[in-house]
Protein backbone atom coordinates (compact mmCIF):
# COMPACT_ATOMS: atom_id res chain seq x y z
CA UNK A 1 0.00 0.00 0.00
CA UNK A 2 1.14 3.62 -1.04
CA UNK A 3 0.40 6.26 1.57
CA UNK A 4 -1.99 8.59 -0.03
CA UNK A 5 -0.87 11.62 1.58
CA UNK A 6 2.79 10.66 -0.71
CA UNK A 7 3.74 11.73 -4.23
CA UNK A 8 5.08 9.09 -6.20
CA UNK A 9 6.62 9.45 -9.63
CA UNK A 10 5.19 7.47 -12.70
CA UNK A 11 5.90 7.84 -16.59
CA UNK A 12 3.11 6.98 -18.79
CA UNK A 13 3.38 6.48 -22.71
CA UNK A 14 0.95 7.40 -25.25
CA UNK A 15 0.58 6.54 -28.54
CA UNK A 16 -1.91 6.93 -31.61
CA UNK A 17 -1.84 5.13 -35.24
CA UNK A 18 -4.83 6.71 -35.87
CA UNK A 19 -5.26 10.48 -37.52
CA UNK A 20 -5.11 13.06 -36.33
CA UNK A 21 -2.64 11.62 -34.47
CA UNK A 22 -1.14 14.61 -33.16
CA UNK A 23 -4.42 15.58 -31.91
CA UNK A 24 -5.70 12.77 -30.21
CA UNK A 25 -1.99 12.92 -28.30
CA UNK A 26 -2.11 16.27 -27.41
CA UNK A 27 -6.22 15.83 -26.26
CA UNK A 28 -5.21 12.49 -24.41
CA UNK A 29 -2.77 15.05 -22.65
CA UNK A 30 -4.79 17.55 -21.55
CA UNK A 31 -7.27 15.38 -20.19
CA UNK A 32 -4.58 13.40 -18.47
CA UNK A 33 -3.36 17.06 -17.14
CA UNK A 34 -6.72 17.15 -15.20
CA UNK A 35 -7.14 13.89 -13.08
CA UNK A 36 -7.30 14.87 -9.37
CA UNK A 37 -3.99 13.33 -7.63
CA UNK A 38 -2.17 13.90 -10.91
CA UNK A 39 0.28 16.73 -12.39
CA UNK A 40 2.47 16.83 -15.26
CA UNK A 41 6.18 16.84 -14.71
CA UNK A 42 7.98 16.19 -17.69
CA UNK A 43 7.05 15.38 -21.30
CA UNK A 44 9.06 14.03 -24.40
CA UNK A 45 9.36 14.92 -27.83
CA UNK A 46 6.45 12.95 -30.28
CA UNK A 47 8.41 10.37 -32.08
CA UNK A 48 6.99 8.90 -35.59
CA UNK A 49 8.02 5.28 -34.95
CA UNK A 50 6.80 1.84 -36.85
CA UNK A 51 4.54 -0.17 -35.06
CA UNK A 52 6.17 -2.76 -32.80
CA UNK A 53 4.89 -6.45 -31.73
CA UNK A 54 2.85 -8.61 -33.97
CA UNK A 55 1.00 -5.79 -35.94
CA UNK A 56 -0.21 -6.86 -39.96
CA UNK A 57 2.37 -5.71 -42.39
CA UNK A 58 1.18 -1.73 -43.56
CA UNK A 59 0.07 -1.07 -40.33
CA UNK A 60 0.02 2.76 -40.17
CA UNK A 61 2.66 4.71 -38.25
CA UNK A 62 2.61 5.59 -34.74
CA UNK A 63 3.06 9.28 -32.98
CA UNK A 64 4.35 8.33 -29.68
CA UNK A 65 5.23 10.67 -26.38
CA UNK A 66 6.31 9.92 -22.75
CA UNK A 67 5.36 11.62 -19.68
CA UNK A 68 6.87 11.72 -16.45
CA UNK A 69 4.01 12.73 -13.64
CA UNK A 70 3.54 13.08 -9.94
CA UNK A 71 0.30 11.32 -8.41
CA UNK A 72 -1.03 10.65 -5.03
CA UNK A 73 -3.10 7.89 -6.50
CA UNK A 74 -2.70 4.31 -6.36
CA UNK A 75 -1.18 2.07 -9.72
CA UNK A 76 -4.26 0.84 -9.89
CA UNK A 77 -6.39 3.77 -9.94
CA UNK A 78 -4.21 5.68 -12.34
CA UNK A 79 -4.73 2.52 -14.64
CA UNK A 80 -8.14 2.71 -14.22
CA UNK A 81 -8.32 6.42 -14.79
CA UNK A 82 -6.12 6.09 -17.93
CA UNK A 83 -8.46 3.23 -19.18
CA UNK A 84 -11.46 5.39 -18.71
CA UNK A 85 -10.08 8.44 -21.24
CA UNK A 86 -8.78 5.57 -23.91
CA UNK A 87 -12.80 4.58 -23.85
CA UNK A 88 -13.66 8.04 -24.31
CA UNK A 89 -11.66 8.05 -27.73
CA UNK A 90 -13.11 5.17 -28.67
CA UNK A 91 -10.63 2.62 -28.02
CA UNK A 92 -11.10 -1.11 -26.80
CA UNK A 93 -8.64 -2.84 -24.71
CA UNK A 94 -9.92 -5.99 -25.85
CA UNK A 95 -8.89 -6.14 -29.18
CA UNK A 96 -5.09 -6.57 -29.37
CA UNK A 97 -3.12 -5.06 -31.75
CA UNK A 98 -5.53 -3.26 -33.47
CA UNK A 99 -4.79 0.30 -34.59
CA UNK A 100 -5.81 2.42 -32.36
CA UNK A 101 -6.85 6.31 -31.79
CA UNK A 102 -4.94 6.31 -27.92
CA UNK A 103 -2.66 4.26 -26.23
CA UNK A 104 -1.91 4.99 -22.65
CA UNK A 105 0.34 2.62 -20.34
CA UNK A 106 2.12 3.14 -17.34
CA UNK A 107 5.74 2.72 -17.72
CA UNK A 108 7.40 2.50 -14.50
CA UNK A 109 5.60 4.03 -11.04
CA UNK A 110 8.13 4.86 -8.45
CA UNK A 111 9.89 1.67 -7.78
CA UNK A 112 7.12 -0.44 -7.89
CA UNK A 113 7.55 -3.68 -8.94
CA UNK A 114 3.67 -5.00 -9.25
CA UNK A 115 2.22 -8.11 -10.88
CA UNK A 116 -2.10 -8.34 -10.86
CA UNK A 117 -4.33 -10.18 -13.65
CA UNK A 118 -4.65 -7.35 -15.22
CA UNK A 119 -1.20 -5.55 -15.32
CA UNK A 120 2.41 -5.73 -14.49
CA UNK A 121 4.26 -2.44 -13.55
CA UNK A 122 7.04 -1.96 -15.08
CA UNK A 123 5.26 -2.54 -18.28
CA UNK A 124 6.71 -5.66 -18.91
CA UNK A 125 7.53 -4.70 -22.74
CA UNK A 126 9.01 -0.95 -21.90
CA UNK A 127 11.98 -1.51 -21.88
CA UNK A 128 12.13 -3.47 -24.89
CA UNK A 129 10.11 -1.15 -27.24
CA UNK A 130 12.14 1.91 -28.97
CA UNK A 131 8.91 3.77 -29.63
CA UNK A 132 9.10 3.70 -25.29
CA UNK A 133 12.76 4.29 -25.04
CA UNK A 134 13.40 7.47 -26.96
CA UNK A 135 10.84 8.87 -25.00
CA UNK A 136 11.66 7.95 -21.65
CA UNK A 137 15.55 8.43 -22.48
CA UNK A 138 14.94 12.09 -23.30
CA UNK A 139 13.23 12.94 -20.01
CA UNK A 140 14.62 10.32 -17.57
CA UNK A 141 17.73 8.85 -18.27
CA UNK A 142 18.76 8.66 -14.81
CA UNK A 143 15.74 6.86 -13.90
CA UNK A 144 16.43 3.10 -12.52
CA UNK A 145 14.36 0.55 -13.93
CA UNK A 146 13.38 -1.53 -10.59
CA UNK A 147 13.08 -5.28 -12.25
CA UNK A 148 16.39 -4.64 -14.59
CA UNK A 149 17.90 -2.22 -11.95
CA UNK A 150 19.67 -0.97 -15.10
CA UNK A 151 19.44 2.79 -15.48
CA UNK A 152 16.96 3.72 -18.46
CA UNK A 153 20.08 5.29 -20.71
CA UNK A 154 21.90 2.46 -20.48
CA UNK A 155 19.16 0.24 -21.55
CA UNK A 156 18.73 2.63 -24.16
CA UNK A 157 22.37 2.77 -25.48
CA UNK A 158 22.50 -1.42 -25.75
CA UNK A 159 19.43 -1.28 -27.21
CA UNK A 160 20.34 1.37 -30.04
CA UNK A 161 21.26 0.78 -33.03
CA UNK A 162 24.68 2.42 -33.87
CA UNK A 163 25.02 4.91 -36.50
CA UNK A 164 28.76 4.63 -38.18
CA UNK A 165 30.42 7.21 -40.50
CA UNK A 166 34.08 6.08 -40.13
CA UNK A 167 35.70 2.95 -41.70
CA UNK A 168 37.85 3.07 -38.42
CA UNK A 169 35.70 3.12 -35.57
CA UNK A 170 33.22 0.38 -37.64
CA UNK A 171 36.40 -1.84 -38.02
CA UNK A 172 37.31 -1.46 -34.34
CA UNK A 173 33.67 -2.11 -33.10
CA UNK A 174 33.36 -5.15 -35.07
CA UNK A 175 37.40 -6.41 -34.50
CA UNK A 176 35.99 -6.29 -30.86
CA UNK A 177 32.93 -8.20 -30.85
CA UNK A 178 34.49 -10.50 -32.96
CA UNK A 179 37.23 -11.61 -30.29
CA UNK A 180 34.43 -12.31 -28.21
CA UNK A 181 33.26 -14.62 -30.96
CA UNK A 182 30.39 -12.83 -31.84
CA UNK A 183 29.19 -13.72 -35.88
CA UNK A 184 29.10 -10.63 -37.46
CA UNK A 185 27.09 -9.94 -41.02
CA UNK A 186 27.66 -7.53 -43.47
CA UNK A 187 24.42 -6.20 -46.07
CA UNK A 188 25.73 -3.97 -48.11
CA UNK A 189 23.07 -1.48 -49.56
CA UNK A 190 22.91 2.27 -51.15
CA UNK A 191 20.07 2.31 -49.00
CA UNK A 192 16.31 3.37 -50.18
CA UNK A 193 15.33 0.10 -48.45
CA UNK A 194 12.69 -2.05 -49.64
CA UNK A 195 11.28 -5.51 -49.10
CA UNK A 196 14.09 -6.92 -50.63
CA UNK A 197 16.97 -5.80 -48.34
CA UNK A 198 14.78 -6.10 -45.36
CA UNK A 199 14.52 -10.17 -46.50
CA UNK A 200 18.30 -9.93 -46.27
CA UNK A 201 18.37 -8.13 -43.11
CA UNK A 202 15.49 -10.36 -41.70
CA UNK A 203 17.73 -13.00 -43.09
CA UNK A 204 21.22 -12.34 -41.48
CA UNK A 205 19.13 -11.35 -37.78
CA UNK A 206 18.39 -15.01 -38.26
CA UNK A 207 21.61 -16.60 -38.70
CA UNK A 208 24.17 -13.65 -36.98
CA UNK A 209 24.81 -12.04 -33.89
CA UNK A 210 25.27 -8.32 -35.05
CA UNK A 211 23.87 -7.65 -38.36
CA UNK A 212 25.74 -4.27 -40.43
CA UNK A 213 24.24 -2.53 -42.95
CA UNK A 214 25.92 -0.35 -45.22
CA UNK A 215 24.09 2.39 -46.41
CA UNK A 216 26.20 4.29 -49.18
CA UNK A 217 25.42 5.49 -52.83
CA UNK A 218 28.23 4.42 -54.30
CA UNK A 219 29.81 7.11 -57.21
CA UNK A 220 31.94 4.43 -58.61
CA UNK A 221 29.30 2.07 -59.73
CA UNK A 222 27.65 4.75 -61.69
CA UNK A 223 28.60 5.74 -65.28
CA UNK A 224 28.71 9.92 -66.26
CA UNK A 225 25.05 9.23 -67.73
CA UNK A 226 23.42 7.31 -65.19
CA UNK A 227 21.51 8.00 -62.45
CA UNK A 228 23.84 8.77 -59.62
CA UNK A 229 22.79 12.01 -58.25
CA UNK A 230 19.07 10.88 -59.56
CA UNK A 231 19.42 7.71 -56.97
CA UNK A 232 16.52 7.94 -54.29
CA UNK A 233 18.42 9.21 -50.83
CA UNK A 234 15.66 7.99 -47.52
CA UNK A 235 18.60 8.00 -45.02
CA UNK A 236 15.57 8.94 -42.42
CA UNK A 237 13.54 6.39 -43.46
CA UNK A 238 16.48 3.82 -43.88
CA UNK A 239 17.21 4.43 -40.10
CA UNK A 240 14.31 3.53 -38.75
CA UNK A 241 13.75 0.44 -41.42
CA UNK A 242 17.14 -1.33 -40.29
CA UNK A 243 16.61 -0.34 -36.53
CA UNK A 244 12.98 -1.85 -37.09
CA UNK A 245 14.20 -5.18 -38.29
CA UNK A 246 16.46 -5.69 -35.92
CA UNK A 247 19.27 -4.18 -37.39
CA UNK A 248 22.68 -3.61 -34.90
CA UNK A 249 24.80 -1.20 -36.94
CA UNK A 250 24.45 1.50 -40.10
CA UNK A 251 27.53 2.16 -41.95
CA UNK A 252 26.98 4.99 -43.59
CA UNK A 253 30.37 6.66 -44.81
CA UNK A 254 30.36 9.86 -46.95
CA UNK A 255 31.34 9.53 -50.34
CA UNK A 256 34.66 11.94 -49.83
CA UNK A 257 35.29 9.50 -47.06
CA UNK A 258 35.59 6.46 -49.06
CA UNK A 259 36.96 8.11 -52.28
CA UNK A 260 39.46 10.91 -51.73
CA UNK A 261 39.59 13.09 -54.91
CA UNK A 262 43.39 10.89 -56.02
CA UNK A 263 41.36 7.21 -55.58
CA UNK A 264 43.43 5.10 -57.71
CA UNK A 265 43.20 1.81 -56.56
CA UNK A 266 40.25 -0.79 -57.96
CA UNK A 267 39.35 -4.48 -58.05
CA UNK A 268 38.58 -5.95 -61.73
CA UNK A 269 36.89 -9.31 -61.49
CA UNK A 270 37.54 -10.81 -65.08
CA UNK A 271 35.57 -12.14 -67.39
CA UNK A 272 32.47 -12.81 -64.93
CA UNK A 273 32.37 -8.53 -65.34
CA UNK A 274 32.31 -8.71 -68.99
CA UNK A 275 28.95 -9.78 -70.08
CA UNK A 276 25.04 -9.22 -69.42
CA UNK A 277 24.83 -6.13 -67.79
CA UNK A 278 29.07 -5.34 -67.94
CA UNK A 279 29.25 -5.19 -71.71
CA UNK A 280 26.27 -1.77 -71.44
CA UNK A 281 27.91 -0.51 -67.84
CA UNK A 282 31.37 0.33 -68.42
CA UNK A 283 33.35 0.25 -65.03
CA UNK A 284 30.05 -0.67 -63.03
CA UNK A 285 31.38 -4.10 -61.89
CA UNK A 286 34.64 -2.63 -60.79
CA UNK A 287 33.03 0.11 -59.08
CA UNK A 288 31.12 -3.19 -57.24
CA UNK A 289 33.80 -4.96 -56.93
CA UNK A 290 36.10 -1.99 -55.32
CA UNK A 291 33.23 -0.88 -52.62
CA UNK A 292 32.15 -4.34 -51.87
CA UNK A 293 35.77 -4.47 -50.79
CA UNK A 294 36.29 -1.39 -48.90
CA UNK A 295 32.85 -2.05 -47.20
CA UNK A 296 34.66 -5.65 -45.79
CA UNK A 297 37.69 -3.71 -44.96
CA UNK A 298 35.83 -1.80 -42.69
CA UNK A 299 33.26 -4.45 -41.43
CA UNK A 300 35.02 -7.40 -41.45
CA UNK A 301 32.08 -9.68 -41.34
CA UNK A 302 32.21 -13.37 -41.55
CA UNK A 303 29.48 -13.26 -44.02
CA UNK A 304 27.73 -10.66 -46.62
CA UNK A 305 23.84 -11.35 -47.53
CA UNK A 306 23.36 -10.46 -51.44
CA UNK A 307 20.16 -10.80 -53.49
CA UNK A 308 19.43 -12.63 -56.72
CA UNK A 309 17.94 -9.80 -57.86
CA UNK A 310 21.43 -8.70 -59.25
CA UNK A 311 22.34 -11.87 -60.17
CA UNK A 312 25.58 -11.21 -62.17
CA UNK A 313 26.76 -9.08 -59.18
CA UNK A 314 26.50 -11.43 -56.72
CA UNK A 315 28.31 -14.20 -59.03
CA UNK A 316 31.24 -11.22 -58.74
CA UNK A 317 31.19 -10.43 -55.47
CA UNK A 318 31.32 -14.17 -54.16
CA UNK A 319 34.25 -14.84 -56.86
CA UNK A 320 36.14 -11.45 -55.44
CA UNK A 321 35.81 -13.03 -51.87
CA UNK A 322 37.34 -16.06 -53.11
CA UNK A 323 40.15 -15.00 -55.16
CA UNK A 324 41.24 -12.30 -52.48
CA UNK A 325 40.75 -14.50 -49.20
CA UNK A 326 38.63 -12.64 -47.78
CA UNK A 327 37.51 -15.12 -44.91
CA UNK A 328 33.82 -14.47 -45.24
CA UNK A 329 30.95 -16.48 -46.23
CA UNK A 330 28.62 -15.49 -48.92
CA UNK A 331 24.34 -16.03 -48.69
CA UNK A 332 22.52 -15.33 -52.03
CA UNK A 333 19.10 -15.18 -51.22
CA UNK A 334 15.66 -15.05 -53.64
CA UNK A 335 14.42 -12.36 -55.67
CA UNK A 336 11.56 -10.24 -53.83
CA UNK A 337 8.80 -9.37 -56.02
CA UNK A 338 5.48 -7.16 -55.72
CA UNK A 339 2.63 -9.32 -56.13
CA UNK A 340 2.30 -8.51 -59.83
CA UNK A 341 6.07 -10.29 -59.93
CA UNK A 342 8.01 -7.32 -60.67
CA UNK A 343 11.19 -7.37 -59.04
CA UNK A 344 11.25 -4.79 -56.33
CA UNK A 345 13.72 -2.36 -57.53
CA UNK A 346 14.27 1.20 -55.81
CA UNK A 347 14.08 2.37 -59.26
CA UNK A 348 10.96 0.96 -59.71
CA UNK A 349 9.86 4.48 -58.61
CA UNK A 350 10.62 6.50 -61.08
CA UNK A 351 8.16 3.97 -63.41
CA UNK A 352 4.95 6.41 -64.31
CA UNK A 353 1.83 5.15 -63.86
CA UNK A 354 1.49 3.03 -67.19
CA UNK A 355 4.91 1.46 -67.01
CA UNK A 356 4.51 0.24 -63.72
CA UNK A 357 1.39 -1.52 -65.43
CA UNK A 358 3.72 -3.06 -67.93
CA UNK A 359 6.77 -3.44 -65.92
CA UNK A 360 5.37 -6.93 -64.61
CA UNK A 361 5.55 -8.28 -68.33
CA UNK A 362 9.55 -8.45 -67.72
CA UNK A 363 9.40 -10.91 -65.29
CA UNK A 364 6.22 -12.55 -67.72
CA UNK A 365 8.91 -13.34 -70.44
CA UNK A 366 11.06 -14.39 -68.44
CA UNK A 367 8.58 -17.37 -67.15
CA UNK A 368 7.83 -17.46 -70.91
CA UNK A 369 11.54 -18.29 -71.55
CA UNK A 370 11.90 -20.87 -68.79
CA UNK A 371 8.94 -22.10 -69.93
CA UNK A 372 9.93 -22.90 -73.65
CA UNK A 373 13.49 -24.56 -72.31
CA UNK A 374 11.30 -26.67 -69.95
CA UNK A 375 9.34 -27.85 -72.66
CA UNK A 376 12.41 -28.75 -74.66
CA UNK A 377 13.61 -25.57 -76.17
CA UNK A 378 17.64 -25.68 -76.70
CA UNK A 379 18.06 -23.00 -78.58
CA UNK A 380 19.04 -19.92 -77.12
CA UNK A 381 18.41 -17.25 -80.79
CA UNK A 382 14.62 -18.85 -80.56
CA UNK A 383 14.21 -18.22 -76.76
CA UNK A 384 15.87 -14.96 -77.29
CA UNK A 385 13.14 -13.80 -80.31
CA UNK A 386 10.05 -15.28 -78.25
CA UNK A 387 10.78 -12.96 -75.33
CA UNK A 388 11.59 -10.10 -77.35
CA UNK A 389 8.47 -10.18 -79.40
CA UNK A 390 6.22 -11.05 -76.10
CA UNK A 391 8.25 -7.92 -74.47
CA UNK A 392 7.22 -6.05 -77.65
CA UNK A 393 3.44 -6.94 -77.66
CA UNK A 394 2.93 -5.73 -73.88
CA UNK A 395 5.18 -2.77 -73.63
CA UNK A 396 6.55 0.02 -74.58
CA UNK A 397 10.14 -0.79 -73.09
CA UNK A 398 13.42 -1.39 -74.97
CA UNK A 399 15.66 -4.35 -74.48
CA UNK A 400 19.18 -3.56 -74.12
CA UNK A 401 19.75 -7.22 -73.51
CA UNK A 402 18.34 -10.84 -72.84
CA UNK A 403 21.11 -13.34 -72.54
CA UNK A 404 20.67 -16.94 -71.76
CA UNK A 405 24.38 -17.78 -69.81
CA UNK A 406 26.23 -20.39 -68.20
CA UNK A 407 26.80 -19.76 -64.74
CA UNK A 408 30.31 -20.52 -64.12
CA UNK A 409 31.84 -17.82 -66.74
CA UNK A 410 28.72 -15.36 -67.83
CA UNK A 411 29.25 -16.69 -71.20
CA UNK A 412 26.55 -17.35 -73.61
CA UNK A 413 25.28 -20.71 -73.79
CA UNK A 414 24.39 -22.99 -77.06
CA UNK A 415 22.87 -25.68 -76.87
CA UNK A 416 21.31 -24.55 -73.61
CA UNK A 417 22.17 -27.00 -70.94
CA UNK A 418 23.63 -27.23 -67.51
CA UNK A 419 23.13 -24.46 -64.82
CA UNK A 420 22.17 -21.09 -66.65
CA UNK A 421 21.11 -17.62 -66.25
CA UNK A 422 18.19 -16.40 -67.92
CA UNK A 423 18.36 -12.38 -67.74
CA UNK A 424 17.59 -9.27 -69.48
CA UNK A 425 17.82 -5.40 -68.99
CA UNK A 426 14.99 -2.89 -70.05
CA UNK A 427 14.73 0.82 -70.67
CA UNK A 428 11.07 2.31 -69.39
CA UNK A 429 12.05 6.04 -70.93
CA UNK A 430 15.15 6.80 -68.82
CA UNK A 431 14.75 4.14 -65.91
CA UNK A 432 16.61 0.80 -66.25
CA UNK A 433 15.60 -2.46 -65.04
CA UNK A 434 17.25 -5.66 -64.61
CA UNK A 435 15.54 -9.27 -63.77
CA UNK A 436 16.99 -12.97 -64.08
CA UNK A 437 15.73 -16.47 -63.78
CA UNK A 438 18.29 -19.34 -62.96
CA UNK A 439 17.66 -22.84 -64.07
CA UNK A 440 19.11 -26.61 -64.13
CA UNK A 441 18.65 -27.64 -67.92
CA UNK A 442 19.38 -31.64 -68.23
P1 LIG B 1 21.22 -2.20 -53.73
O1 LIG B 1 20.64 -2.06 -55.09
O2 LIG B 1 20.79 -1.29 -52.67
O3 LIG B 1 21.00 -3.69 -53.27
C1 LIG B 1 21.55 -4.16 -52.07
C2 LIG B 1 21.32 -5.66 -51.99
O4 LIG B 1 19.93 -5.94 -52.02
C3 LIG B 1 21.93 -6.40 -53.19
O5 LIG B 1 22.55 -7.60 -52.75
C4 LIG B 1 20.72 -6.69 -54.05
O6 LIG B 1 20.89 -7.83 -54.87
C5 LIG B 1 19.66 -6.91 -52.99
N1 LIG B 1 18.33 -6.71 -53.57
C6 LIG B 1 17.86 -5.64 -54.26
N2 LIG B 1 16.60 -5.85 -54.68
C7 LIG B 1 16.25 -7.09 -54.25
C8 LIG B 1 15.09 -7.89 -54.37
N3 LIG B 1 14.01 -7.48 -55.01
N4 LIG B 1 15.09 -9.13 -53.80
C9 LIG B 1 16.18 -9.57 -53.13
N5 LIG B 1 17.31 -8.86 -52.99
C10 LIG B 1 17.36 -7.64 -53.54
O7 LIG B 1 23.29 -3.81 -55.14
C11 LIG B 1 23.64 -2.76 -54.61
O8 LIG B 1 22.81 -2.02 -53.82
C12 LIG B 1 25.05 -2.20 -54.76
O9 LIG B 1 25.53 -2.56 -56.02
C13 LIG B 1 26.01 -2.68 -53.66
C14 LIG B 1 26.19 -4.18 -53.63
C15 LIG B 1 25.54 -2.16 -52.29
C16 LIG B 1 27.42 -2.05 -53.90
O10 LIG B 1 27.35 -0.67 -53.92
Amino acid sequence: MIDRSEKKKAFIALGSNISPRLKFIKEALSQIETLAGVSLLRQSSVYDTFPEGNFPPGSLRFLNKVVEVDTTLQPATLLEKLDGIEKKFGRNRRKKNKSRQIDLDILLFDDIILKRRNFTIPHPRAHLRDFVLFGLNEIAPEVRHPVLNERICDIFDKRAMKIIREPEEARKIIENLKSGKKKVSLIPTMGNLHNGHLSLIRKARQETDFVCVSIFVNPAQFGPKEDYSRYPRTFGDDIRIARKEGADLIFAPSATRMYKSDHSTYIDVETLSDSLCGAYREGHFRGVATIVAKLLYSIPADMVYLGWKDAQQAFIIRRMVRDLNIPAGTRVLPTVRERDGLAVSSRNSFLNGSERKEAPRIYGSLCMAKKLISGGERNPARVAAYVKRYIKRYTRARIEYFSIVRTTDLKPVRPIKGKVLIALAVFFGKTRLIDNIRMNVR
